[in-house]
């Protein structure tokens, strides 16, 4: 394989494509390539979940992903939720439950989050705490992180959401 290759993909329902190395991760390509800096850097190893992205319907930790490994997929970053009722419920909930501190860590915590409702629109405690799991907070205590998800499912599920 050259050491360059044009991959395309779809990001954040938008055709685009984008020129990549061998070993450039997706995060890499979000971040440095395609200039959307809301997915965050945090370990690049997997640990903390701050890169989260949506691939395929699925969560993935971006740093892990080969950028080449995008070619032909959907991806969604944070950016792509902005109009996303489920991301706006999520936002909601997690300033209205002091969920957010420094941060960092939000952006994965959202899609992540997100993500769920999609597929599980009311979860309850544990549920919502299976989905972040491989997500790290080093602020909150992660409860209130927890009562953020359950209340913004509860509010989507109602129709009270934005
Ligand atoms: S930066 Fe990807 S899991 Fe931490
Ligand atoms: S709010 Fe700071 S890491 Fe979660």
């Amino acid at each position: 394989m050259p050491f360059n290759t044009e991959i395309r993909f779809t990001l954040n329902g938008v055709p685009r494509s984008a020129t990549v190395g061998a070993d450039l991760s997706a995060l890499e390509m979000l971040r440095e390539v395609v200039g959307l800096t809301g997915t965050k850097y945090g370990c690049g190893e997997g640990e903390c979940g701050a890169c989260t992205i949506i691939v395929d319907g699925r969560s993935v930790n971006s740093c892990l992903l080969f950028a080449l490994d995008c070619d032909g997929r959907e991806l969604t970053t944070i950016e792509g939720l902005a109009g996303d009722p489920r991301a706006q419920a999520l936002q909601q909930a997690f300033v209205a439950h002091g969920a957010v501190q420094c941060g960092f860590c939000t952006p994965g915590m959202v899609v992540q989050a997100t993500n769920l409702l999609a597929t599980h629109p009311q979860p309850d405690d544990a549920a919502a705490k299976r989905a972040i799991e491989g997500n790290l907070c080093r602020c909150t205590g992660y409860q209130k992180i927890v009562d953020a998800i359950v209340d913004a499912g509860q509010k989507v599920a109602a129709g009270s959401a934005p």
